[in-house]
C-alpha cells in the first residue's frame, strides 16, 4: 500500500516557495540556452544560481533513489532530442536545432519543488516544435483533470488520448510523483491509462505531471551510465513538468513563475 501524504497549510506554505524557485531557475537560464554553450556550463550556472542566490540545495545532486543506482552526479538533468530524461550534463555543445529539456528540481526549507520545460537551441524544424507544442498541451489536459474526486486515470487518460490523436506515443516507464519532504513519495502518477481508475484524488495531495511523448514509438531504451533514458527507434522525445497541489475546486499549479510559457487557451484557471 502506498503511503498517501495529505499536506497541511504549513507544508503547501512551504511547497510554494520551492516550486517557485524551480521555476524561476529555469527562467534565469532561458537566455543562456544557445547553440555552442554545453551542458555542463548550464549545470553549473543553475548550481551556482540555486546555491548562491537561491541559498537552496540541487536535489538531483548525489542523488541516488535506491542502492543500484549510481548517486546523480549533477545538479540537473539536460535531456537532448532522443533523449527522454535523466541526461547527465557533459562538455558537449549544443548544436543549433536541438531541443532540450532542462529539469531542475530545488530543495528549500526541507521541500523539493519539481519542474521542467523544453528548450529551442537556435532553428528548430516545424516537426521538433510541433512535438514539443502537443507534450505541453497533454501537460495541461493532464493538469486540468485535477480536482479532489477525480482519478489519477483521469489523468493518465487525458494526456494519452491528446498524445495518440497527434500521431504520438506515451512513455510508460516514467511517471509522475507525490513530492514534498521526500523528491519522489510514494504516490505514482501514470501518463497513460483508463479514465475513472486508480487513486482517488483529495484536497492537500501534491505530486508531478510530466508526460514524457515521444515521436515514434513509445520503447525505451537505458545508456550505459545507468540514469539516461532514451528512444529505442532514435526519434525524438519531449517532456514538460510542473508540481500541482489538488483542490477541492481543482487544482492550483504550484511551479509558476513570471516567465513561464503561457498557459493553454484552453485552460479555464477562472474557475478553479
Ligand atoms: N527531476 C526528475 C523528476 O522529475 C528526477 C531527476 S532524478 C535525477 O522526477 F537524479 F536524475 F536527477
Ligand atoms: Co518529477
Ligand atoms: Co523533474
Amino acid at each position: 500500500m502506498a503511503t498517501i501524504i495529505i499536506k497541511n497549510q504549513q507544508d503547501i506554505e512551504y511547497m510554494r516557495i520551492s516550486c517557485k524557485l524551480a521555476a524561476e531557475v529555469l527562467d534565469y537560464i532561458h537566455p543562456f540556452i544557445k547553440p555552442g554553450i554545453t551542458t555542463n556550463e548550464i549545470d553549473k550556472l543553475c548550481y551556482d544560481y540555486i546555491v548562491n542566490v537561491q541559498k537552496a540545495y540541487p536535489s538531483p545532486l548525489n542523488y541516488q533513489p535506491d542502492p543500484k543506482y549510481t548517486p546523480y552526479p549533477k545538479s540537473t538533468c539536460t535531456s537532448i532530442n532522443s533523449e527522454i530524461c535523466h541526461g547527465i550534463p557533459n562538455d558537449k555543445p549544443l548544436k543549433d536545432g536541438d531541443i532540450m529539456n532542462l529539469d531542475i528540481t530545488v530543495y528549500k526549507n526541507g521541500y523539493h519543488g519539481d519542474t521542467s520545460r523544453m528548450f529551442y537551441v537556435g532553428n528548430v524544424t516545424p516537426q521538433a516544435k510541433r512535438l514539443c507544442n502537443i507534450t505541453y498541451e497533454c501537460m495541461w489536459y493532464g493538469i486540468n483533470q485535477v480536482k479532489a474526486g477525480n482519478y489519477l486515470g483521469d489523468v493518465g487518460n487525458a494526456i494519452q488520448k491528446h498524445a495518440e490523436k497527434n500521431g504520438y506515443s506515451v512513455v510508460q516507464e516514467f511517471c509522475g510523483h507525490g513530492v514534498g519532504k521526500v523528491f519522489h513519495e510514494d504516490l505514482q502518477v501514470l501518463h497513460y491509462g483508463k479514465a475513472k481508475t486508480g487513486e482517488k484524488l483529495q484536497a492537500g495531495m501534491i505530486f508531478t505531471i510530466e508526460p514524457m511523448i515521444n515521436q515514434g514509438k513509445r520503447h525505451v531504451r537505458f545508456l550505459s551510465n545507468g540514469w539516461t533514458a532514451v528512444t529505442k527507434d532514435r526519434g525524438l522525445s519531449a517532456q514538460w513538468e510542473h508540481t500541482v497541489l489538488v483542490t477541492d475546486t481543482g487544482f492550483e499549479v504550484l511551479t509558476i513563475s513570471d516567465k513561464m510559457p503561457a498557459i493553454p487557451s484552453f485552460i479555464k484557471i477562472e474557475s478553479k
